[in-house]
């Protein structure tokens, strides 16, 4: 095991919305993505879901039964949607991410809205 620099992690790969694992913490991964523009509506079932923004600005919609809403994430910022909560990320500029979640946990969650073909359905890809 060695130290892994996020910056050289994220210099290795291009593709948008397609998580490279970086490390594990029992059984969670530290994922990191590059994002912009939609992803799509979707609810895991079973796990809370932690966004770290590296760079950028990450918007998160939310429907909760209260109604619908979107965070604002500015770089620095952290947020953790609820398991069970349906969200749709989004990214007005280049944006970069980490995320903190169960290994295994698919991108697309359990249930999703159709998925675009600029989005990568995966539980996650090993650093090249
Ligand atoms: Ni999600």
């Amino acid at each position: 095991m060695e130290p892994i620099s996020l910056t050289t992690a994220l210099a290795s790969f291009t593709q948008q919305w397609s998580p490279r694992i970086v490390t594990s913490v029992n059984d969670y991964d530290v994922r990191v993505a590059k994002v912009e523009g939609e992803h799509l509506w979707h609810t895991h079932h079973h796990t809370d879901e932690f966004f770290l923004v590296l760079t950028g600005e990450l918007h998160i919609g939310l429907r909760e039964p209260a109604g619908e809403r979107t965070v604002v994430l500015p770089k620095g910022s952290v947020f953790t949607v609820p398991r069970g909560t349906e969200h749709k990320p989004y990214a007005p500029v280049p944006t970069e991410i980490l995320l903190f979640e169960p290994t295994g946990t698919l991108t697309v969650g359990d249930r999703h809205d159709p998925v675009p073909e600029h989005v990568d359905a995966t539980t996650g890809h090993s650093l090249a």
